[in-house]
């Protein structure tokens, strides 16, 4: 018995000795590492072994600190785990800049990532800091292929990154690809309207992602749902300049896409080239379903409410398309800036089934009368203005 209660009592005190110790949280500071922050010298390798030593802390939370009042230069750079900790933080309170010109740039891989988040588990990134992907000298000078994503999440799961302005990408500013998980809010995006394919957010086989309070106004999609993603939440977003919210493309060179329950709420969109839009191309298989858009404000864009069922009526053609079903628009008013207010374009021969319309209010900026053009979809439509040919109407018994 008192054999047994001593060994309760040393049992005790590890659990509570281990337990004391791993909440406390090790922080890693940049500068410790020999980063300078002076905007011109090459901060990267202090970077690379700070995160080393944050990935490899014995603790349950460790923090990388990339102070304020501080600019850091960085070249591409890859923060890869598995780490040890059970949650990481980056807080970023300072500035982190890519190198100015094209001919610096020094790539880890083919790949063209600027910074890279990999097979990490509890991430949280925050803390009122800037990126700036310097994407000027890019843009209109080099191949989109060729030119690299900012910010890029592959194989993670629980990241949270919120509180952080981001902008002039080279390319797409964030692209998040089979995580689960991630929860994204208070950031704000920002590229010029004209700067090409900078894309605020792309998801891709990604799943459990949720997006929301944030503002992103770019020259390309603000938010871009792609193949293999699913459980997706937006809400409370403004999208503008840029070309709103998509679904797709999909199906691009006889892709298997399949994209599903995806819910955008409560966002506004102004000066947009599309508002909510589905997009997929022809010669591609798979599906886009359960797709819900609610309470969604349109400000002079160009085409509010559109799917693309990329087709043709020629004969020869790919049969194939991928299948959309089940889209509902609940709740969608404002103004657009062409005659334009909702398209639905789909395939005769495939079809979009179960589109369901409901409350819809879009006029012409001058108040006059938009049109809506329909082919080949079927579903409802109730207090739809205008109304959608080829969409019943929905009549109460
Ligand atoms: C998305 O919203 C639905 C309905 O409000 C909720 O049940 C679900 O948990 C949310 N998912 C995410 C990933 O935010
Ligand atoms: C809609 O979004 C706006 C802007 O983010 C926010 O202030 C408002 O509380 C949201 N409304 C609802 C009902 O979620
Ligand atoms: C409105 O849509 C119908 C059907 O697609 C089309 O025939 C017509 O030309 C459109 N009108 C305008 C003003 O765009």
């Amino acid at each position: 018995m008192k054999d047994l209660f001593f060994v309760l009592l040393i049992f005790v005190r590890v659990i509570a000795s281990t337990s004391s110790c791993d909440s406390k949280t090790l922080t890693f500071n940049v500068v410790s590492y020999g980063a300078t922050g002076n905007g011109h010298t090459d901060d990267t390798q202090a970077f690379v072994k700070a995160w080393k030593d944050v990935c490899g802390a014995t603790r349950n939370n460790a923090k990388l600190l990339i102070p304020n009042n501080k600019i850091f230069l960085l070249q591409p750079l890859s923060f890869k785990g598995p780490c040890n900790p059970a949650t990481i933080e980056v807080l970023l309170e300072g500035t982190v800049i890519a190198p100015e010109s094209v001919g610096v740039w020094k790539f880890l891989d083919e790949r063209r990532k600027w910074m890279e988040f990999s097979d990490i588990c509890g991430l949280v990134i925050k803390g009122g800091g800037q990126i700036d992907g310097q994407g000027a000298a890019w843009w209109n000078s080099v191949d989109v292929s060729n030119r690299p994503t900012a910010l890029h999440f592959h194989n993670c799961k629980d990241v949270t990154l919120s509180s952080i302005h981001h902008k002039n990408s080279p390319r797409n500013h964030i692209s998040i690809d089979t995580c689960n998980s991630l929860e994204i809010s208070q950031i704000h995006i920002i590229a010029p309207e004209e700067s090409p394919n900078t894309d605020g957010i792309d998801i891709s086989g990604s799943s459990n992602i949720f997006i929301h309070s944030s503002t992103i106004q770019t020259g390309d999609d603000c938010i871009a749902i792609n193949s293999g993603t699913s459980l997706v939440n937006i809400s409370d977003i403004f999208c503008g300049p840029g070309h709103g919210i998509s679904i797709g493309s999909l199906g691009r060179n006889g892709e298997d896409a399949r994209v599903e329950e995806i819910y955008v709420r409560n966002c506004t969109f102004t000066g947009t080239s599309n508002g909510v839009r589905v997009k997929t191309w022809r010669g591609g298989e798979g599906y886009a379903r359960k797709i819900r858009f609610e309470d969604i404000k349109v400000v002079g864009v160009k085409q509010p409410v559109i799917i693309n069922q990329d087709y043709s009526v020629d004969m020869e053609s790919e049969r194939s398309a991928v299948k959309i079903s089940e889209v509902s628009y609940r709740n969608v008013k404002g103004t657009c800036s062409s005659d334009s207010a909702v398209e639905l374009s789909c395939d005769p021969n495939v079809g979009c089934s179960e589109i369901v319309m409901d409350d819809i209010s879009i006029s012409k900026e001058d108040g006059s009368v938009a049109n809506a053009s329909c082919t080949a979809a079927q579903g409802t439509c109730s207090h739809c203005n205008p109304i959608v040919p080829c969409l019943s109407t929905f009549k109460p018994l």
